[in-house]
């Protein structure tokens, strides 16, 4: 099997770049791991920068997006009862951002890919990529028990934080960095009517809670829990009950429960692989970089990782122009720096830190009280929150 340009991993990254390419003129094939259904069925974070949403627009995925998605010109932080309402359009000189789940872009992506006959393999299993030194790398793989081989120019690893593509790199040619925070975030949905309109992230001294939402009927809660918590040990009654003990009075006496269709734990990182590139070997996406999701910013990074390599690799093809190619990593590095900061800079805020008590705590409520007394703060949050530009 042959092909332009190979993509290890079918989550929003693989998605994002091979129907932008594939509308460029370039062929692709996606080597998926898991079945197309346990992809669809993942759910995961919602808030959609512009450069998101644009992206989605190029890529011809964007109708479901635009009727159901919703607009949010506007974010909350609480911090025990006091409460701050962020004027994201205001202060951004009318940025906004769109609340649409990654599970219903990843269908919509998906749909796309299927619309133009895409070239997915679901369930392509010990996937290795081989050549990356040279100019004719290849990827191996089996599919339904059978060795198969892609000959292709390049190879993109797409495939998430645990993907194999990283782990090829020699060791003496790439750099880590991380942060790994001592909580996780307990998620629940829930086909009940969000709390309230506009997301809101909450500084308890019992910890962090978060209000999110799908739509109208539909409703995302996290609550700070033990990195290695077991949600089964998390009823529903347990769930809301401590949710409505970590919000203020007021949105906790509107909050309305109902059974969680969906209940799990995820553990908070922040991560950078550096450089993003090895050979013919290029990561993108979850596969180079990982940040806590308190600033909703992992799905968009992976949107800018793919805005910058996917106009490399069209300059390569169609005009022989590796320079894109070439800074591809130190670009897409630089903006990635800028949200993991800030992403840590929300974290640090929100959450309770065991290590904290005390001086900890006071430094976190003074930010709080300097946030709310500040525009100058307020508009920091809000340029970060709406998204850097590209
Ligand atoms: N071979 C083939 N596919 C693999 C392999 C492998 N060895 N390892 C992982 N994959 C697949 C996973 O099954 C998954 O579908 O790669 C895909 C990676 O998708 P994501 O983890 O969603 O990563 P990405 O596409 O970069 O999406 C950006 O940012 O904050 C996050 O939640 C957000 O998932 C989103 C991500
Ligand atoms: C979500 O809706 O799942 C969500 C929203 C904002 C975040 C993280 C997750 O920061």
């Amino acid at each position: 099997m042959q092909t332009q340009v190979g993509i290890i991993g079918g989550g929003p990254s693989g998605l994002l770049l091979s129907q932008l390419l594939h509308l460029a003129g370039i062929s692709s094939v996606m080597l998926e791991r898991r079945s197309r259904a346990y992809v669809l069925g993942r759910i995961r974070a919602g808030v959609l920068e512009q450069g998101f949403q644009d992206l989605m627009r190029r890529a011809g995925a964007a109708q479901r997006m635009e009727r159901d998605g919703q607009v949010h010109g506007g974010v909350n932080i609480a911090y025990q009862e006091d409460r701050l309402r962020i004027d994201l359009e205001g202060l951004t000189g009318g940025k906004t951002v769109m609340v649409y789940g990654q599970t219903e872009v990843t269908r919509d992506l998906y749909a796309a890919r299927d619309a133009l006959d895409g070239v997915v393999i679901d369930e392509a299993e010990q996937v290795m990529p081989h050549g990356l030194e040279g100019d004719r790398p290849y990827l191996t793989f089996v599919k339904d028990g059978a060795a198969e081989r892609l000959d292709c120019d390049f190879v993109i690893g797409c495939d998430g934080f645990h993907g194999v593509s990283r782990s090829v790199i020699p060791a003496d040619r790439l750099q880590s960095f991380e942060r790994v925070y001592p909580f996780g975030w307990l998620g629940v949905l829930s086909a009940t009517p969000p709390v309230n309109e506009e997301l809101i992230y909450a500084r308890h001294d019992l910890g962090f809670a978060l209000c999110s939402l799908r739509g109208p009927q539909l409703s995302r809660y996290y609550l700070q829990c033990r990195a290695d918590e077991n949600p089964d040990n998390w009823s529903d009654e347990r769930f809301w009950a401590r949710l409505k003990t970590q919000l203020p009075a007021e949105v906790a006496a509107r909050l309305v429960t109902g059974p969680a269709l969906e209940k799990s734990v995820a553990p908070l990182r922040s991560f950078v692989a550096e450089p993003m590139r090895w050979g013919r070997l290029f990561l993108a996406g979850d596969a180079a970089h990982i940040v806590p999701p308190t600033g909703a910013k992992g799905l968009n990074l992976a949107a800018s990782d793919i805005h910058y390599l996917s106009s490399a690799l069209i300059d390569w093809y169609k005009r022989g122009d590796s320079a894109g190619l070439d800074s591809y990593s130190a670009r897409a590095l630089a903006r990635i720096w800028k949200a993991e900061r800030f992403s840590w800079w929300m974290t640090a805020l929100l959450h309770r830190f065991p290590e904290n008590e005390g001086f900890g705590n006071r430094i976190q409520r003074a930010e709080f009280d300097y946030l709310m007394s500040s525009k100058a703060a307020q508009t920091a949050l809000a340029e970060n929150y709406v998204g850097l530009p590209y």
